[in-house]
């Protein structure tokens, strides 16, 4: 079945914004995706109807319950484990990393070592560190391949040994858009005695997360990359968090997933994000999908997957047509994401962003916060690269003026 892109686009009111006219081409998706319709309305509704806290018997504050309760079991559906108390949700991926990394350093004693692995954005980099140097302990940095442009199952087998605690690793790189084998590389991790920490903030809006099925220990991802509101969200297992030192208030509830709730919800952006995850159900519906909630994410990240995939083929061929262009990443579509990162012979990436974003094409530049994938490519550390990233509300069309423009600015 042909992807229904024009129901798609209509159904996202920002896509059809200009600027003075002029249409815009959002291939900045890997810095954070537009919204549908649904989210926008769920969170107008709140406003509307039942804007309250929590925890009372008023008719608006039953209703919130009712709306948090709701979202974290669609939030676990979407995530694949069938328990909600395993889903936390907060500020963004990077508050929710540090408050964990405060809570697990209890589990650390001076000596011990963490991984990290250089594919990482800092949100899942600094708080390690910094818990290291608070507590003692040794990091070990892990690096990524330089041909399959992952972390190889070898290279963490070289640096596990008994004081390993814990892994931190990405699922896919926001900057070269390589997608680790996390199953794989977890599975080592855990035999060796460690805990593993997974970011997939930038894997989330193209491929489907399985928690149970990669048996991570904690992973972490921000819907405002996969068509939410800017919220953060981390799955644990239910007897890690049970059990870990909770940095709450003392009066406030030891439940799950209220152990890790720290102060007042954003109520608002969480019913958005239930209706983003309606979006992904009205999707499946649209491509002739039927089944439980999980059969629905599926059947719609599959749909979204495929076509990103071919808009991928399209926009990487013609990246690599470019003379003087050089792909940061892998230039086949097997182990990799739609974030897709270039330098150029004679053009510094913040001209570049600068040439495209005035035609209309958004775009990023610099580092992307992924410090040490720019260290081990060498880039310059302030231009860094640009990158651009695609999601399912893009088109072909898109993609070729897109490369006319990229070829006339780089000429
Ligand atoms: C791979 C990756 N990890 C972590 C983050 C940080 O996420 P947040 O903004 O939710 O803290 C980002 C944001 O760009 C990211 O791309």
């Amino acid at each position: 079945m042909q992807f229904p892109i024009e129901l798609v686009r209509a159904n996202f009111p920002s896509l059809s914004a200009t600027d003075n006219g002029r249409r815009r081409i959002y291939f900045d998706n890997a810095a954070g995706t537009q919204v549908p319709q649904q989210t926008i309305d769920r969170i107008t509704d709140f406003f509307q109807r039942y804007n309250s806290n929590t925890g009372v018997f008023n008719t608006t504050s039953v209703e919130v319950d009712a709306m948090f309760a709701e979202t974290t079991e669609a939030l676990a559906d979407f995530l694949g484990t069938p328990d909600a108390g395993e889903i936390i949700i907060g500020a963004n991926m990077t508050t929710l990393t540090y408050q964990l990394s405060r809570s697990l350093a209890h589990r650390f004693a001076p000596g011990d070592e963490i991984i990290i692995s250089r594919m990482e954005h800092e949100g899942n980099v600094t708080p390690w560190l910094q818990m290291a140097e608070d507590n003692d302990l040794t990091v070990r940095w892990l690096d990524f391949d330089r041909d399959s442009w992952c972390v190889e199952p070898e290279a963490l087998t070289a640096l596990l040994n008994e004081r390993t605690k814990l892994l931190a690793l990405n699922y896919a790189s926001n900057m070269t858009g390589g997608v680790n084998d996390v199953k794989t590389l977890a599975g080592l991790a855990q035999a060796a005695g460690a805990l593993v920490y997974v970011d997939a903030v930038q894997f989330a809006s193209h491929r489907l997360i399985d928690v149970k099925e990669l048996g991570v220990d904690f992973l972490a991802c921000s819907p405002y990359k996969y068509f939410g509101p800017h919220l953060g969200v981390v799955y644990g297992r239910r007897d890690l968090l049970e059990s870990l030192h909770a940095y709450k208030l003392r009066c406030a509830s030891e439940d799950l997933p209220y152990r890790f709730s720290v102060g007042t919800p954003a109520f608002e952006l969480i019913a958005g994000l239930m209706g983003t995850l309606e979006y992904f159900q009205w999707l499946a519906d649209l491509v002739g999908a039927k089944g439980s909630r999980r059969e629905l994410f599926l059947a719609a990240y599959g749909a979204m997957g495929e076509y990103e995939d071919h808009l991928s083929s399209l926009l990487l061929a013609g990246l690599q047509s470019i003379p003087g262009l050089q792909l940061q990443g892998s230039k086949t579509l097997a182990r990799r994401v739609a974030t897709f990162s270039f330098v150029h012979d004679t053009h510094l990436p913040s001209q570049i962003a600068k040439a495209l974003s005035s035609e209309g094409l958004f775009c990023h530049w610099g580092d992307n916060y992924a410090v040490e994938v720019g260290k081990t490519l060498g880039l310059d550390p302030v231009e860094g690269v640009l990158r651009l990233g695609l999601a399912h509300y893009n088109t072909e069309e898109e993609v070729h003026e897109a490369l006319a423009i990229i070829r006339r600015v780089l000429s």
